[in-house]
């Protein structure tokens, strides 16, 4: 069996800074609130007219993933893009950037699983490279989320948190002795479905039914119960690093940098002190760019990367939770 190792990463926020006092014109917050509740003090928003999109997003992280990893798109043999937020109702973005990025005919799978959908695209890219397969697979996150937010005070539990962005990953074959991906492990309760969800537009609104309800934010804006997704989060997320950490017999002192993903800076903070684990030895972002789904881990797992914060030769694991509920984590060697 092969191993799967990550050669390059990149990562792209659309430009416009929408701070907390700029969302208290459309809904009763502030600053205070916000800041002390998630932590986040500005997040980036697309704008009308910015012509970005989740694949093109996409396409601009996986660029930059290219040129870090020092291949050419040519040499990309698949590719796995996870969103929430796609262009298209079908097909999926992963098609979507093989023509951006001119990739000839190599396949694109698309995965939906929400906060963990990167972890979860990452496990699907690894196994392919575990099987010897593909040799380089690159892995996408990315969304566009504000259009769809509810900025009335029925919603503001849920748009103050969340923020448009995309990161990508080139997973490729790692050289001899290198450990890679030591362990992808993947969880789901569809009991809590509808805990996170946005149920609208889908096949089991009939086109009558759509044109009635159009605009009503039951359906057609995300509904977060975010009390009960925090608790279910806090629990869940301990689980699987420790499932992480049992598989690969690692303790927390072993871990260089957790990147969690940038759901709430208080989860985040209480995994770090759950695991008694320093500051430096944990990366959060979600202050400058809120909560971008599936784009979190890697658009953070990126940043660390060209900051110097993780190094080659790192123990790097990577945590997520949400909507599903889907959980999931990976301990690698970066
Ligand atoms: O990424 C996917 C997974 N998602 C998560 O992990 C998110 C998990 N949940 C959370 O992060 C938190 O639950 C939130 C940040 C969403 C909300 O924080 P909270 O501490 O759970 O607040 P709450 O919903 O219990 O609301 C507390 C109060 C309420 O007012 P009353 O009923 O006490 O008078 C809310 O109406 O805060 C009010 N509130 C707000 N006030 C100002 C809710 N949203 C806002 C707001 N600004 N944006």
């Amino acid at each position: 069996m092969h191993r799967a190792h990550i050669k390059g990463l990149g990562h792209f926020l659309p430009p416009t800074e929408i701070s907390n006092d700029h969302l208290s014109q459309y809904m009763d917050t502030n600053d205070a609130w916000i800041q002390e509740r998630t932590g986040i003090q500005t997040r980036r928003w697309v704008e009308k007219g910015d012509g970005l999109s989740s694949a093109s997003m996409g396409y601009e992280g996986a660029k930059m993933a290219i040129d870090h990893a020092g291949i050419e798109a040519a040499e990309i043999d698949h590719i796995v893009f996870a969103t929430i937020s796609p262009d298209y109702y079908f097909p999926g973005n992963g098609v979507l950037v093989q023509e951006m990025l001119g990739l000839d005919t190599v396949g694109a799978t698309d995965v939906r699983n929400a906060c963990s959908g990167f972890v979860y695209a990452l496990g699907v890219a690894n196994a392919f490279i575990q099987t010897g397969m593909y040799q380089n697979v690159l892995v996408i996150g990315a969304e566009l989320q504000s259009p769809v937010l509810d900025l009335s005070n029925e919603g503001r539990n849920v748009s103050v948190i969340f923020g448009d962005g995309a990161g990508a990953a080139i997973l490729s074959r790692a050289p001899e002795g290198h450990a890679g991906v030591q362990t992808v492990h993947l969880h789901s309760q569809g009991k809590h479905a509808k805990e996170l969800s946005m149920q609208g537009p889908s096949a089991i609104h009939w086109l009558d039914e759509i044109e009635a309800t159009h605009g009503d934010p039951a359906i057609f804006a995300p509904y977060m119960n975010g009390n009960f997704i925090f608790k279910n989060a806090v629990i869940r997320f301990m689980e699987v690093i420790q499932e992480a950490l049992i598989a690969t017999g690692k303790t927390p002192k072993d871990i260089d940098c957790l990147v969690p993903h940038q759901a709430n800076l208080r989860i985040a903070q209480y995994i770090q002190g759950k695991m008694g684990l320093e500051d430096r030895q944990v990366y959060n972002n979600i202050q400058r760019y809120g909560n971008t789904t599936g784009a979190s881990i890697p658009i953070a797992l990126s940043e660390a990367v060209h900051s110097g914060a993780i190094k080659r030769g790192d123990t790097v694991c990577l945590a997520a939770f949400g909507a599903g509920f889907t959980w999931a984590s990976s301990i690698l060697e970066y």
